[in-house]
């Protein structure tokens, strides 16, 4: 199998985005334990910025392949399981912090990928494993996506995230208004 060692190693497409999950899972434990609003607030923001760049790598590289080679529903659902986290990122990311349903968003969130990471990941059946299994080219997907994800994390360092015109959500809109 051929590398180009220069700028970009040969990374396995799978390989890559597991490593991601990795990384936002281990992102989530440490919100998790975090004990001030500062910590949280810099934790929001990492998590924000990895599974931006996660979904944007997903959708605009890795399922465009998937097209016509994994199952459709499948495909389709996990595009509006992006859609819906792409909602809830955009909700914790405008916040300061200051927000007392800050650390329900974050869990949800949370919730939300972890269905969407198994559903991916699921041995033999999920997204991952019938990519695999209908041949996609993991090594030249994966050379495309560590590229993008570089320019990306350039990108957002600089202009920060992009963010969906999402209206508020409703519930806990009205439950700022309400005493905590
Ligand atoms: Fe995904
Ligand atoms: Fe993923």
């Amino acid at each position: 199998m051929a590398t180009t060692e220069k700028s970009t190693p040969n990374v396995d497409a799978i390989a890559l985005l597991k490593a991601d999950h990795r990384t936002v899972e281990g992102l989530f434990a440490k919100y998790e334990a975090a004990t001030t609003r500062a910590q949280k607030r810099t934790l929001a923001t990492q998590i924000c910025t990895e599974l931006t760049i996660h979904t944007w790598l997903e959708e605009d590289i890795f399922y465009q392949a998937c097209k016509g080679v994994v199952d459709a529903a499948l495909h389709d659902e996990a595009h509006v399981e992006h859609d819906a986290a792409k909602l809830m990122i955009a909700e914790i990311a405008r916040d300061s912090g200051e927000d007392r349903f800050h650390d329900a968003k974050v869990m949800v969130l949370k919730e939300e990928i972890a269905h969407h990471v198994g559903e991916e990941e699921s041995a033999g059946v999920g997204l991952f494993a019938q990519a695999k299994k209908g041949g996609l080219d993991l090594a030249e997907l994966g050379a495309r996506m560590a590229e993008e994800k570089k320019r990306l994390t350039a990108d957002y360092k600089v202009n920060g995230l992009p963010m969906p015109d999402a209206t508020p959500l409703v519930a806990t809109s009205i439950g700022q208004l309400a005493p905590a």
